[in-house]
């Protein structure tokens, strides 16, 4: 027997598409019969997403957008409206974990020097630079989708992609940490403002998760150990499971959650 695709005929906006956790989601909600508008700032790892997606029989197309910018998030939400018909999900998974990343390259590490990387060190542009992504653009996002989908009458879902780091101080990352955090609230306000347009806004907080962001630390085979140790069930997270619990916050199975925020980690934030 085939089960019936959850996302059949819906459209959905995923920034930070075209790697990590927001690939994955772009494939695994095409896999469930979604269309997909691809956002990234690369546009070569994106047209390998949208090829990937329509390898699946579904339709999709990339919009190159610096989520941290107004006009880029406007433009988004129009184009993907006028290329797609409608706009039913999103899932706001573009995000730096420190203010030199860049996403698959070899990128100088603010947390390399623990010191450089505290507060009282850090210079206030790299503080500036996380929150511009990680809050700011979050919030952008949400609110060009959202603002096209109340004028039009849509209803349907958004995720953002806060983490762990939301609930647990990180020492050298107050940027990464007070951003997520401030995720985690967003999702809380927006959804209680949305809710009367029956749009659901809920977060998720992964744990340590194999993609590029976390390529530098599981490079160094010390640190990889105590990760897994320190992970109750013994291993890192693949972005197909953060992947999966999108899949779920933004399907019908979840049609009564909204303002939540859950935390698929391996058991690591546990407490
Ligand atoms: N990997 C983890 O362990 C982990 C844990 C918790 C939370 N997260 C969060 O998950 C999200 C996805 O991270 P990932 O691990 O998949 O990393 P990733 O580097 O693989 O993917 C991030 C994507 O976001 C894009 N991006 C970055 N800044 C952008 C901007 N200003 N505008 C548009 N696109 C931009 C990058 O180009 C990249 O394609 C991030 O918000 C991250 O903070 C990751």
């Amino acid at each position: 027997m085939t089960m019936p695709r959850r996302l059949n005929g819906k459209v959905a906006v995923i920034t930070g598409g075209a790697s990590g956790i927001g690939r994955a989601s772009a494939i695994r909600f095409a896999e469930e019969g979604a269309d997909i508008v691809v956002a990234d700032l690369n546009p070569e790892r994106g047209a390998e997403v949208v090829a990937a997606v329509k390898a699946l029989g579904q339709r999709s197309t990339f919009v190159k957008a610096d989520t941290s910018s107004a006009a880029d998030c406007e433009a988004l939400a129009r184009e993907a409206a006028s290329a797609m018909g409608r706009i039913d999900l999103l899932v706001a998974a573009a995000g730096i974990s420190h203010a030199l990343y860049v996403s698959g390259a070899a990128s100088e590490s603010v947390g390399g020097n623990r010191n450089a990387a505290h507060l009282i060190n850090k210079p206030i542009e790299y503080w500036e630079k996380v929150l511009a992504v990680n809050l700011t653009g979050v919030m952008l996002t949400n609110r060009a989708v959202a603002r096209l989908m109340v004028d039009n009458g849509w209803e349907g879902s958004i995720v953002n992609i806060a983490s762990g780091a939301a609930k647990i101080p990180i020492v050298g990352a107050a940027d990464y940490c007070v951003s997520k955090a401030g995720v985690w609230m967003l999702t809380k306000v927006l959804a209680l403002e949305l809710a009367p347009h029956k749009i659901r806004v809920n977060a998720i907080g992964p744990g340590f998760i194999e993609t590029p962001m976390t390529a530098s630390m599981r490079a160094d085979e010390d640190r990889l150990r105590g990760l897994i140790a320190g992970t109750p069930l013994g291993r890192l997270g693949q972005p197909e499971d953060i992947a999966n619990a999108a899949l779920f916050l933004s399907s019908d199975e979840a049609s009564f959650f909204t303002g939540e925020i859950i935390f698929p980690d391996g058991g690591l934030f546990t407490g």
